[in-house]
C-alpha cells in the first residue's frame, strides 16, 4: 500500500509517498528557515503564505520522484495538529481536496505520534516493543512508553519551555543565528562541558517531567555577570546541563518500566552530544536504541505517511470535516 503524506505544521512544505510503512519511495522536505532567519524564529503569516505558495510542487515532486502517479496512491494523509493554525490549514486542506477529488481514503496525523514512531519505522524495528521514547523538538518534550505502535502513554513532559526551545531562547541571548540547536551545538564542540555549572532542573524530582527554563534564566544572569568567558564554553555547558536531564530522566524510564527499547525524535534529538550520551547510557543499561537518520527526526512527511499506514491497517480513517488541532497533545493514539 502506497500513502501520500502531507506535513505543513510549522516551517517545512513537506510531502512524501512511503510504501506499507517503511519503505520511503520519495521524502521532499522544503524548508523555509532561510525566510524566516532574520526574524529569529517562525512569522506565522509568512508560513502560511509559502506553504500554500509551494504545497502543489511539493506535491508534484514527491509523486515524481517516487515515479507512481495519483492513480496508483492508495490513501492520502495529512498533519492535522499540533502546530500553527495557519499552516496545518494548508497541508491539511491539500490532502483532504486530493482525497476527495480521487475517492481514496484520508486519514489525519498527530505530528508528535509521528515523531514518536519515526525511529521504530526508520529502523524497520517495528519488534522493538515496548519501548521509552524521548520526542524532544522547538515545541514538545516528552518522555512516553509505547507499547505498539499507536499504544501509549505519556510518562511525562515539559512544565514549561521545550528542549529545542531552551536552545532557541539561548541561541538568541548569546546573539547566535536561528535556529539555535545547531548554532550551538557548533559551538560546544569547541567548549568545555565542565566549564559552568549550570542547573539540572528537576533531575532528581521523582516525576518523569521537565523544566527549562531556570535553565535558561541562569545562563541570562551568568552573561550579565560574566566577563571574559569563551561562548565555546558556555554553549558546551548549557548542552550538557540539557543533554544530563534529558539522558538521565530516559534511562530511569526505561530501567523502571522494564522495556528493552529507548528511541529518540524530534529535532534535538539531531544533536551529537545527546546520541552519544544516549548511546552510553544504554549500553550502560542493556538497552536497545533507535534513532531516526538526521533528516527524519526534523520535520518531514515520511513519518506522517509512515504512521497513516499503520492507522489504516487497524481500520482507521477520518472525514473530511476534521478540522485542525493546533494545540492537541500526543493523545492516546486515536486519529482525527
Ligand atoms: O522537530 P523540529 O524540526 O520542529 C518542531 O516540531 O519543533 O525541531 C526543531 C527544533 C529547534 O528548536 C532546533 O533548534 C532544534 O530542533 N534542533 C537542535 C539541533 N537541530 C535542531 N537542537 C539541538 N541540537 C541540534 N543539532
Ligand atoms: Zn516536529
Amino acid at each position: 500500500m502506497k500513502v501520500l503524506g502531507v506535513e505543513t505544521s510549522c516551517d517545512e512544505t513537506s510531502a512524501a509517498v512511503v510504501r506499507d510503512g517503511a519503505e520511503i519511495l520519495s521524502d521532499i522536505v522544503s524548508s523555509q528557515t532561510a525566510l524566516h532567519r532574520p526574524y529569529g524564529g517562525v512569522v506565522p503569516e509568512l508560513a502560511s503564505r509559502n506553504h500554500l505558495r509551494l504545497i502543489g510542487s511539493v506535491v508534484e515532486e514527491a509523486l515524481a520522484e517516487a515515479r507512481t502517479p495519483m492513480e496508483h496512491i492508495d490513501a492520502i494523509a495529512a498533519t492535522y495538529g499540533p502546530g500553527l493554525a495557519s499552516s496545518l490549514l494548508i497541508g491539511l486542506n491539500t490532502a483532504k481536496g486530493i482525497a476527495f477529488a480521487t475517492g481514496k481514503p484520508f486519514v489525519g496525523i498527530n505530528h508528535v505520534e509521528a515523531h514518536l514512531y519515526s525511529p521504530l519505522l526508520a529502523n524497520a524495528a517495528t519488534d522493538a516493543l515496548p519501548m521509552v521514547s524521548l520526542i524532544v523538538s522547538g515545541g514538545h518534550t516528552i518522555l512516553a512508553h509505547a507499547t505498539a505502535i499507536g499504544e501509549h502513554e505519556i510518562l511525562g513532559q515539559t512544565v514549561d519551555d521545550a528542549a529545542g526551545e531552551a536552545f532557541d531562547k539561548v541561541a538568541k541571548l548569546l546573539g547566535l543565528g536561528y535556529p539555535g540547536g545547531p548554532e550551538i551545538e557548533k559551538r560546544a564542540e569547541q567548549g568545555n562541558p565542565a566549564a559552568i555549572e549550570f542547573p539540572r532542573s528537576m533531575l532528581h524530582d521523582a516525576s518523569y517531567n521537565f523544566s527549562f527554563s531556570g535553565l535558561k534564566t541562569s545562563v541570562l544572569y551568568f552573561l550579565r555577570k560574566s566577563t571574559g568567558t569563551r561562548i565555546e564554553d558556555v554553549c558546551a555547558s548549557f548542552q550538557e546541563a540539557v543533554v544530563d536531564v534529558l539522558v538521565g530522566k530516559t534511562m530511569r524510564a526505561a530501567v523502571e518500566r522494564r522495556v528493552k527499547t529507548v528511541s529518540a525524535s524530534g529535532g534535538v534529538s539531531v544533536n551529537g552530544r545527546l546520541r552519544n550520551a544516549l548511546t552510553a547510557g544504554c549500553a550502560e543499561h542493556g538497552l536497545q536504541l533507535l534513532l531516526a537518520p538526521p533528516r527524519l527526526c526534523t520535520d518531514n512527511a515520511a513519518m506522517i505517511a509512515a504512521l497513516a499506514y499503520y492507522k489504516l491497517q487497524s481500520g482507521k480513517q477520518s472525514d473530511f470535516s476534521l478540522e485542525v488541532a493546533p494545540s492537541m497533545g500526543l493523545g492516546a493514539g486515536g486519529i482525527g
